[in-house]
């Protein structure tokens, strides 16, 4: 809102510009030119998704026509030698695209520099770099420069600054800057680097990323709701008794021990994509398909997200960290056994949660919402239920009417489901509850792209609507502050208190039985 009042000159440009491509089909997009620097260049996020990611991309369509890549580490390496370490993780983590002659020529656009990244020396280095790969003589740039900032969020501050003292993020060396998730510790930590990345960046440059909304089957949430007559008349508080949200995942934490214990859940999944979902589940039909009109929607449901007081923390707010247990058959570690991790470490490993939107749509229409590592099964879906039909007059048969339902499943199955009740075939009045199902792979004969792919791409074409904005990650915040607050305050005296393998505390399903809700976590399994 804030961006829309003080709508600037760059800003229209910006928005013209998503207008004219946004809705391009991707080959028919003039990718011409990119150079793209990424700060942890050697890192694991570069070799498991950016650098397979954008592999992809060049083999798809040979969409990338010119275009650099300068990857930034702090081991001593040459480029010849770069290009070696990219070609292991293109086959390593993308092994069903690898192709060696295509690699290879894709490598050929890759550089490295060495260096410290609070220092000045790699600036120094990365300024030559860029005038040499994308200014022209005549002192114009020639390609779309983008900073991926693929490192912890306590180097970032620094990063920027320097990128700020050594002018490379305006002017002549105009650029877009990419930041990973999360973004600042809370909400004072958020405000702080925001307002440090506005002074070198403009809004509109910078790309505050969430990979979830990368995904088509997230991005689905929106087109299902607002391009099929018969669901949107349906999507309120009027038929939609309640939402539970789940994003299991069986993994742990990955040899990530530094980062997750200074981390925990709620930082990790629930301040950005579990929100990000809820959004999108909840949001309004904005104004239109363009960046800040998508983004003031979203804001809005995150200000009407209910504050929570203590009473209800403690009533509604369900933690839980991973013992040793067995995840398919195979003994695992718990928690505390991990490499980086405090024997005593309090760190949450699990989430389970009632939220609440106080809005003309959704008032008092409770989301559930699971989260955890070391679960049984990896899962994200959203399950939508709705209420009961006012009068049940099937006799006896409606005891067995279950509520209707859709199931929008995000990975591993990528599929929406619809939930009704038919009658049985045969000489009994017997209801059958059963899905219509819309899978991705079947119909579209391919599983949804990597997330990665689609948000680079928009950030080359400069589109920002799958980007977070200062004031939505704030709102995001705000949520979140007061549960990891409390948790932190307040020691828990079970730790480890599930079993790895299991679904978390029994307290979770518990609660939702409590609540006379149908509890969704035990028909999954
Ligand atoms: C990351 C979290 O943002 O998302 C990880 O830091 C988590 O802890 C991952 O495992 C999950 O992403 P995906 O796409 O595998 O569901």
């Amino acid at each position: 809102m804030e961006t829309r009042n003080k709508k600037t000159k760059s800003t229209e440009y910006y928005i013209n510009q998503t207008l004219k491509l946004c809705d391009l089909p991707v080959y028919e997009l003039d990718m011409s030119s990119f150079l793209l620097v990424i700060f942890g260049g050697t890192g694991d996020l570069s070799q498991r998704k950016l650098i397979p990611a954008l592999f992809h991309l060049f083999l798809e369509k040979e969409l990338i026509k010119d275009f650099s890549i300068i990857g930034l580490g702090q081991t001593e390496m040459t480029d010849k030698e770069y290009r070696e370490f990219c070609r292991r993780a293109i086959q390593k983590y993308n092994p069903e695209n690898y192709n060696k002659s295509r690699c290879k020529a894709y490598l050929e656009h890759f550089y490295y520099i060495s260096g410290n990244l609070i220092e000045n020396e790699i600036y120094q280095k990365i300024k030559s770099k860029i005038f040499q790969l994308a200014i022209t003589n005549k002192k114009e740039v020639k390609s779309n420069i983008i900073y991926y900032l693929a490192i912890p969020p306590k180097v970032v501050i620094p990063v920027v600054e320097q990128l700020n003292r050594f002018d490379l993020c305006k002017g002549i060396f105009h650029s877009k800057v990419i930041v990973e998730k999360p973004f600042g510790r809370d909400r004072k930590t958020a405000r702080k680097l925001n307002k440090l990345v506005l002074k070198a960046f403009e809004e509109e440059q910078i790309y505050r990323i969430d990979h979830y909304l990368g995904k088509d089957t997230v991005q689905n949430i929106f087109f299902f709701r607002l391009s099929n007559t018969i669901f949107e008349p349906l999507w309120n508080r009027n038929y939609i008794s309640q939402v539970q949200i789940t994003v299991a995942e069986d993994i742990g934490i990955e040899g990530r021990g530094k980062f997750y214990e200074q981390t925990g859940v709620v930082r990790d999944m629930v301040q950005n994509h579990v929100m990000q979902l809820i959004a999108l589940v909840a949001i309004e039909p904005p104004v239109g398909f363009e960046p800040d009109y998508v983004r003031d929607e979203k804001v809005k449901v995150f200000h009407s997200i209910r504050m929570m007081d203590e009473k209800y923390l403690e009533s509604y707010m369900i933690r839980g960290q991973y013992g040793p247990g067995k995840i398919k058959n195979y003994s695992v570690a718990g928690y505390r056994q991990e490499e980086y991790v405090s024997p005593d470490s309090n760190t949450p490993t699990f989430f389970f949660g009632k939220f609440y939107i106080d809005n003309w749509r959704w008032a008092n229409v409770p989301f559930y919402v699971l989260t955890g590592k070391r679960l049984p099964r990896t899962l994200t879906e959203i399950y939508i239920q709705f209420k009961f039909p006012p009068l049940q007059l099937l006799g006896r048969s409606a005891q067995k009417m279950e509520p209707n339902a859709i199931r929008i499943g995000i990975q591993p199955d990528e599929e929406i489901s619809l939930h009704l009740n038919v009658k049985q075939p045969g000489i009994n009045n017997q209801l059958v509850w059963v899905k219509l199902l819309f899978n991705y792979e079947e119909t579209f004969k391919k599983k949804q792209r990597p997330a990665y792919e689609r948000l680079i791409m928009d950030c080359m074409k400069g589109d920002l609507t799958l980007f977070a904005r200062q004031d939505g990650v704030e709102a995001m915040w705000s949520i979140v502050d007061p549960i990891i607050q409390w948790w932190e305050s307040h020691s828990p005296k079970d730790f480890p208190n599930y079993p790895a393998g299991t679904w978390g505390p029994p307290e979770a399903a518990l609660l939702l039985e409590r609540e006379g809700q149908k509890c969704r976590y035990k028909d999954i399994f």
